[in-house]
Order: structure tokens, then C-alpha cells, then sequence
């Protein structure tokens, strides 16, 4: 899988972010995949100045609306809750479905055709028991991992045995990302799971899929995000994405040539990077798609943050907690915040963008830059986006 993107074609993005909004993550069983869609629109919109009629286009991320909700024509739900006619356009890309409609309202607009794009996120998942929805996640697998059993816990356990034995990274180490990220989610109200898990504890949980463990997990949940963006808003204290990029990968794993790098996160980083015309240590944080422990360590070093290898021992040292060299999920990340998986890569953007408005964080870079890294599956697909102020 050597086909990179002819790195000569790319070109600088340049949208500003006019709003965003989160509704609360969680198992939220009074609230319908309607209501958590309703509710974000009129979040978004109210954070801003626009109105209804202001929007042009919609981008709507959804993975499960038709096994969880029977619902497949969701265009016309929004148009409903509008009052427009709008073109809404659903993307579904697995766990990456957030992270692609942003990247793909984005494309609308650089294209000219649009000035203004609203992007939701929305998933209702907790009202399927757990092995139901575990069955109907695996249709972001291939054929094959499904007909050998496995689940998503089965395929990341896969990836993280093979990283601990060429790396030599310790059980303990699997636990790190976790309780970093529990502990990050502790002053985040919207997170599932906001309260701190000690290392000792994650590494006494049960074992799903030797060697993960249910705290290495990000769990089953509710919830939905959006964000409002526009092609030439020449406002200088605006946030804006500097680099929007998607790359892809074979679906089974047995196809890739390596399993200790997910090869699309390294390939639309390095699209990201020179977008943006910044190398990974201009980063100041991050928000990382940690759907298991060892996918934020696979993460930091296909990012480049840190050499391949040494992820967990950037881990040990600090340098992704809060005060080191560069925080990934501040906001608790998909382990402690949970993982709508429609909504996540949407809810990332907003989280940055909170971020980048109020940083939480004192120590952080100046000018800030924040990157969102959103995963489809095993890595079939990522998107990267980098914001700025
Ligand atoms: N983090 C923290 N606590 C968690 C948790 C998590 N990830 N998952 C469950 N818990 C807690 C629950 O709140 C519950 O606590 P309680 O007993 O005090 O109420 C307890 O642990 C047991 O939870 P339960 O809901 O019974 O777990 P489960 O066995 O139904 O599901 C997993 C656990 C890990 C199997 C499930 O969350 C899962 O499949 N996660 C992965 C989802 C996924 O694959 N997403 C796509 C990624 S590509």
C-alpha cells in the first residue's frame, strides 16, 4: 500500500469554524436519536448568530441510525427539524464517519459551490444489548475477521499483542492511556465517564480480549456534536482548519504489511503536516481516537509525536498528560468521554475548537494548534484536521 497521494497536489485549506456544540455523552435513555439530533442544531445554531434558513448544506455522520433507530433516510429528519430544503448528504466511514463529513464539508466548500456547511454527528447505541450492538459494529470489518469470531476488542487485542512483543512494552504500559484520560475527563461535565481510574484498577478489569482488558475499552454511548462552517468569513480571531485530510487502508488486517503502524494515520497525517506547512512538534494537543488503549500508542507515534516504538514510554515520562509536551485528550478522549461512534470525529473538532477559545491548559504552546485524529474500523480509514487560532 505504497500509492500515497501525489504530495504536489496538495493544497492549503482555509475554513473558519463559527460554532460548535456537544450535547451530553452517556447512556441516555430518554433521549431518541431525533433528539439528540434536534438538540444540537438548535445548540449549534444558538452559539452563533445564524439561523435556520442560513444553512446551505448539511453533513450528517451516522453509523448505526438503521440497526439502532430503523432509520435510513435521516436527510429528511433534519430538513424536518430545518424547516429547509437543503442537500444533507449522510457519510458513513465506521467510527471515522465524523471525521470524513467534516473533511467532506469542507471539500463543498473549498469547491465554491457552498459559503456555509453545517456538520452533525449523532448516535444512539445504548438502547441494543451490548452484543448486539458488538455484532453490528463488526460491519466495519471484513468478512473474514467476522466469520473467526472477532470483535473490535478482538481485532485491537490482535495489534496490541503484537506491539508488547516487538516492543517490549509491559501490560502496565496498555494501562497508561486510559488513566491518563480518565483523569483528564474529571473537569469534562459532557464526558460518560468524568472520574479518575487508577492504573491498578485498569489492569485488575476484567479481560474482554487477552490483553484488553474492559478499562482499555472506550464504551458503548449516546450523544451528538455539530459544527458550523464558512469559506471567506475574514475574521481574524476566528478558529480556523488549516488542513483537512483523509487517507485509506485495506479492511482485514491479514492484508497489511505491518500491524504495529496504522498506515492511513501516518499517510493523512503527512498530508495534514503539509497543508498546514507545520511538522508534529508544532502540535500543542491533541485529541486522539483512543477507542482501545493501544490505539492512542499506535497513535502518538504514527503522528509522529514520538519514534515508532517509544509511545508508551513517551507514556511513562508524562509528555501526553496535562503539563507535558504535548496533551492528547484533554477532554478525556472516546475511553472516558465515550464513543457515539457517528459523533465522535464531529465532537473532536469541537472539543479543539473549546479549546482553542478557552485553553484549559496553561502551559500550552502559543500560537496554539490543535489536531483531531479520527479512525474508521482497524485504520480502513482516518482523517486528520488542524485548527488554529
Ligand atoms: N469505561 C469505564 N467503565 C465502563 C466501561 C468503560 N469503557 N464500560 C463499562 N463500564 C462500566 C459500566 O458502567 C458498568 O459499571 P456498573 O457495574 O457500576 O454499572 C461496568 O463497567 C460493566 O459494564 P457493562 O455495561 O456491563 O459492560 P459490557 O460488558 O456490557 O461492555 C465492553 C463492556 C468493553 C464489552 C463494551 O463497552 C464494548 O464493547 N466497548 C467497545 C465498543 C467498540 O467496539 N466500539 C468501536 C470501536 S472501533
Amino acid at each position: 500500500m505504497s500509492n500515497m497521494s501525489n504530495m504536489s497536489n496538495i493544497t492549503p485549506v482555509d475554513i473558519t469554524v463559527t460554532s460548535a456544540y456537544q450535547t451530553k455523552f452517556g447512556e441516555l435513555w430518554d433521549k431518541s436519536l431525533y433528539d439528540l439530533i434536534a438538540e444540537t442544531i438548535h445548540g449549534v445554531l444558538k452559539n452563533s448568530s445564524l439561523e435556520k434558513k442560513d444553512i446551505e448544506i448539511v453533513y450528517f455522520a451516522n453509523k448505526m441510525a438503521s440497526q439502532a433507530c430503523d432509520q435510513n433516510h435521516i436527510s429528511a429528519i433534519i430538513n424536518q427539524i430545518l424547516g429547509t430544503q437543503v442537500p444533507v448528504i449522510r457519510i458513513e466511514a465506521a467510527c471515522a464517519s465524523g471525521g470524513v463529513a467534516v473533511s467532506q464539508a469542507c471539500l463543498a466548500l473549498e469547491s465554491g459551490k457552498y459559503k456555509r456547511a453545517l456538520i452533525i454527528g449523532a448516535e444512539k447505541m445504548t438502547d441494543l444489548p451490548v452484543d448486539q450492538i458488538s455484532y453490528d459494529l463488526m460491519h466495519a470489518a471484513s468478512q473474514q475477521e467476522r466469520d473467526a469470531g472477532l470483535t473490535f476488542v478482538g481485532l485491537y487485542a490482535l495489534l496490541a499483542k503484537k506491539y508488547l512483543i516487538t516492543f517490549d512494552a509491559t501490560e502496565k504500559d496498555l494501562a497508561l492511556p486510559s488513566a491518563k484520560n480518565h483523569k483528564h475527563a474529571q473537569s469534562n461535565p459532557k464526558a460518560q465517564f468524568p472520574f479518575e481510574i487508577s492504573v491498578e484498577k485498569i489492569m485488575a478489569s476484567p479481560l474482554v480480549a487477552d490483553p484488553i482488558r474492559l478499562l482499555h475499552c472506550s464504551p458503548i454511548t449516546d450523544g451528538a456534536a455539530a459544527v458550523i462552517i464558512e469559506k471567506n468569513k475574514n475574521n481574524k480571531n476566528k478558529i480556523k482548519i488549516v488542513a483537512s485530510a483523509q487517507a485509506g487502508d485495506t479492511l482485514a488486517l491479514s492484508q497489511r504489511e505491518t500491524l504495529t503502524t496504522l498506515p492511513a494515520t501516518t499517510h493523512s497525517a503527512q498530508i495534514a503536516y503539509t497543508q498546514a506547512g507545520i511538522s508534529p512538534q508544532d502540535i500543542s494537543f491533541a485529541e486522539i481516537h483512543d477507542c482501545f488503549s493501544i490505539a492512542e500508542i499506535l497513535a502518538v507515534e504514527d503522528l509522529g509525536f514520538c519514534k515508532k516504538g517509544t509511545g508508551f514510554r513517551a507514556m511513562r515520562n508524562g509528555d501526553f498528560s496535562m503539563g507535558g509536551a504535548c496533551p492528547v485528550n484533554i477532554s478525556g478522549g472516546l475511553k472516558a468521554c465515550g464513543h457515539p461512534v457517528g459523533a465522535t470525529g464531529v465532537k473532536q473538532i469541537v472539543e479543539i475548537v473549546t479549546q482553542l477559545q478557552n485553553p484549559t491548559h496553561t502551559k500550552l504552546k502559543k500560537p496554539l494548534v490543535g489536531l483531531a485524529h479520527n479512525i474508521g474500523g482497524t485504520g480502513g480509514t482516518a482523517v486528520i484536521h488542524i485548527l488554529t487560532k
